[in-house]
C-alpha cells in the first residue's frame, strides 16, 4: 500500500509536528509528511521542518485582508500542489470554515490539550485546574466546522495531581500528545476509522469517550 501524503499546518514551535515527522521516519508508517505550512512566518516549527528536509510554505493571515477564503484558497493550492491526502493540524491557530473543511472532511486532524468534549478552546490546563478535575490529557479528533467538536479518533489520559501547575500539566499533557498524535494518523493513513453517527470506530469499534469511561470523584 502506498503511504499517504500529509502536510502538517503549525502556527508555532511546531512539536507535534515534530512527533509526527519522526514516527514517519519508519520504514511501515503508512503516511509521509511532504509538506509543513504555517500562517505566521516566524514559526519555529519551519526551522525544524526545513532541518528534517521537508517542504515548507508561509500563508501568512495577515497579508489577506481578513478574507478567510482568499487565505484557505491559497492553503488549498499548496495542498493541492503536493498532491496532500491527509491534513494533520498542530498548533494551527487560526479557524478553517466550511467549504475548505468540506473538501477535507474526514481526512483533516486535529490535536486539542484536553479530554474533549471537556475543556475545548484556550487554555485547558488552567481550566482544568479552576475545575478541580482529576483526569486530564489530550485528543486527536476530525475537523468539523465548530471549534473542538469533530469525532474523536484517540485520547490519552494523564491524572491531575496534587500540586500541579499550569506548566507541570502542559509537560505531562504535551508528552500524551506526541505519543497519540502519530497512532491516531497511522489509523487514518490506514484507512481503519470510519465515521458512524459523527462518531469514529476504529475496525468498527465505536471509539468510547475516556470521560465516560474514567469514574471521576462525585467531589
Ligand atoms: C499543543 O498543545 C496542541 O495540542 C495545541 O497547541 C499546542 C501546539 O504545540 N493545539 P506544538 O506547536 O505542537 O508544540
Amino acid at each position: 500500500m502506498s503511504r499517504k501524503r500529509v502536510a502538517v499546518l503549525i502556527s508555532g514551535r511546531g512539536s507535534n509536528m515534530a512527533a509526527l515527522i519522526e514516527a514517519a521516519k519508519a520504514k511501515d508508517y503508512p503516511a509521509e509528511i511532504v509538506l509543513v505550512v504555517s500562517n505566521r512566518p516566524e514559526a519555529g516549527g519551519l526551522l525544524v521542518a526545513r532541518a528534517a528536509g521537508i517542504a515548507t510554505e508561509v500563508v501568512d493571515h495577515t497579508e489577506f485582508g481578513g478574507d478567510r477564503n482568499r487565505f484557505e484558497g491559497e492553503i488549498q493550492a499548496h495542498l493541492e500542489k503536493y498532491r496532500v491526502d491527509i491534513v494533520c493540524l498542530a498548533g494551527f491557530m487560526r479557524l478553517l470554515t466550511g467549504s475548505f473543511l468540506e473538501k477535507w472532511q474526514r481526512r483533516i486532524l486535529n490535536i486539542h490539550p484536553a479530554l474533549l468534549p471537556d475543556f475545548k478552546g484556550l487554555d485547558t490546563h488552567r481550566r482544568v485546574l479552576e475545575a478541580v478535575a482529576k483526569i486530564h490529557g489530550a485528543t486527536v479528533h476530525f475537523v468539523v466546522p465548530e471549534m473542538d467538536s469533530g469525532p474523536i479518533i484517540t485520547q490519552g489520559v494523564i491524572a491531575v495531581r496534587p500540586g500541579d501547575s499550569e506548566e507541570t500539566l502542559a509537560v505531562r499533557v504535551l508528552k500524551v500528545e506526541h505519543r497519540i498524535y502519530p497512532l491516531a494518523l497511522k489509523l487514518v493513513a490506514e484507512g481503519r476509522v470510519q465515521i458512524k453517527d459523527n462518531r469514529a470506530l476504529i475496525d468498527g469499534v465505536p471509539v468510547p469517550n475516556v470521560t465516560d469511561r474514567v469514574p471521576t470523584d462525585p467531589t
